[in-house]
């Protein structure tokens, strides 16, 4: 068996990790247009990390309130009249059993069995993701291949793995994961669909295998190990801007960069970058979606958390032409997502329904590499544990994305 690169343990010492001890996630409630507004007010505020903004149609924000500013933030909260529900109570409690991880003789024994590290019983770091795509491309060289196009701030590289039909002129599907760092879910739920259409080719239909597919699990890799190894809540790229880290690659693409919904200040959760396309990341996936030349018809990212089915517009409220079409699959994945897993998924225009967001990838694929179906996928939950969502949540959320991608490739099978 293939020696892997060895797991890199205690690289940072316990008292250089990020302690979230006595931080509690509050779900706080609007009943009023003016409570509206101080909801607005307190999902801008400074020292509070805001998990889910106030969507139109909702009348919850989800915030981490830090010890430091418990009593500012809940002095607010009393003047303004809002009532809140403590959703987490000490997160740090929550992170500390979040993710149960294998012994040693443990991993060594399943690498030895399957050739590999990936479960889906807990979130893997990079090296197990990177070492999985490794072994696929190297257990089923006829149908799958593996490409690195380009490389993080941190010098990572962007692993993309493609499952060809083997048929020249198939319709081709792009999946991506991990933009946001802290969204373990969905590098967990992509690594689960690449298995399902390697490992378990035969179990899913023709339509699958009528289509290219272009899967890039991992999207923001430093951000991914930096959340696995110092910050669990660290969201944006790795990328040192002054004195703070960090771009929000989902407002770093060149499709109405830098509108509403992003920030121009390097210190806030969704900078947007000095311009379009200046991290790497997001500028390595545009070239290689851009040379695809016509034959990706689906443009699929997937992030949590929130359990919606978004599709573009996100820098503005007005729908696309042919809005009726992408409405019309999106209700069809939100269906089979249910029937695959149980959980609810909302659709709608990601401005119309979320909030005004510019500069993300979906924006892009639809309006610069104009590929048809393009969604983002908010993943589960709805809030009970938010990003620290617990392991046992992985394989039913993990088969809900399956399905959704599943829904898409019958979509586009016969289309040529
Ligand atoms: N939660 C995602 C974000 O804030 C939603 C992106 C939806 N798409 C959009 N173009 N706004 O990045
Ligand atoms: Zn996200």
């Amino acid at each position: 068996l293939r020696a892997h690169e060895g797991r890199i343990t205690p690289d940072v010492a316990e008292d250089a990790r990020v302690s979230y001890e006595g931080s509690q996630l509050l779900k706080v409630t609007a009943r009023t247009e003016g409570q509206k507004e101080a909801l607005h007010k307190l999902q801008d505020m400074e020292g509070v990390d805001t998990w889910l903004r106030l969507a139109i149609n909702s009348s919850t924000v989800d915030v981490l309130v830090k010890p430091e500013t418990a009593d500012k933030v809940k002095e607010f909260l009393g003047s303004s009249g809002l009532t809140f529900d403590v959703v987490i109570d000490n997160l740090q409690a929550a992170i500390d059993t979040e993710n149960p991880t294998m012994s040693p003789e443990e991993m060594e024994e399943l690498e030895g069995r399957k050739g590999h590290r990936m479960t889906w019983q807990s979130y893997h770091p990079l090296a197990d993701i990177h070492g999985y795509l490794d072994y696929l491309a190297q257990t089923y060289p006829q149908f799958v291949t593996l490409q690195t196009i380009g490389t993080s701030v941190e010098g990572r590289p962007l692993k993309v793995l493609k499952i060809s039909s083997n048929r020249p002129g198939s319709p081709a599907i792009w999946i991506d994961g991990g933009i946001h760092a802290r969204e373990w879910i969905s590098p967990a739920s992509v690594t689960y669909i690449i298995n399902e259409l390697t490992e378990n080719r035969d179990a899913h239909g023709e339509a699958v295998k009528n289509v290219d597919w272009y899967i890039l699990p991992v999207l923001n890799p430093d951000g991914y190990e930096y959340s696995h190894r110092v910050d669990r809540l660290w969201r944006k790229n790795r990328h040192v801007n002054g004195k703070c880290a960090g771009t929000d690659l989902n407002r770093n693409f060149g499709y109405k960069w830098g509108g509403v919904g992003s920030s121009r200040e390097p210190c806030q959760e969704t900078f947007a970058g000095s311009h379009p396309f200046s991290e790497p990341e997001s500028a390595a996936v545009s070239s290689f979606i851009q040379n695809q030349a016509g034959s990706l018809k689906v443009y699929l990212s997937f992030h949590s958390y929130g359990q919606y089915i978004l599709h573009p517009w996100g820098y503005i409220r007005a729908v696309p032409r042919d809005h009726a079409d992408l409405s019309r699959v999106g209700r069809n994945i939100a269906t089979a997502m249910y029937q695959a897993g149980g959980a609810s998924y909302t659709v709608g225009g990601a401005a119309a329904m979320l909030y005004p967001a510019a500069g993300a990838s979906d924006d892009w694929a639809k309006g610069a590499a104009r590929i048809k179906y393009t969604y983002t996928i908010e993943l589960r939950d709805r809030g009970s544990f938010g990003f620290i969502l617990p392991v046992q949540y992985i394989l039913p959320t993990a088969r809900e994305a399956l399905a959704a991608v599943k829904t898409l490739a019958s979509e586009i099978a016969n289309v040529r």
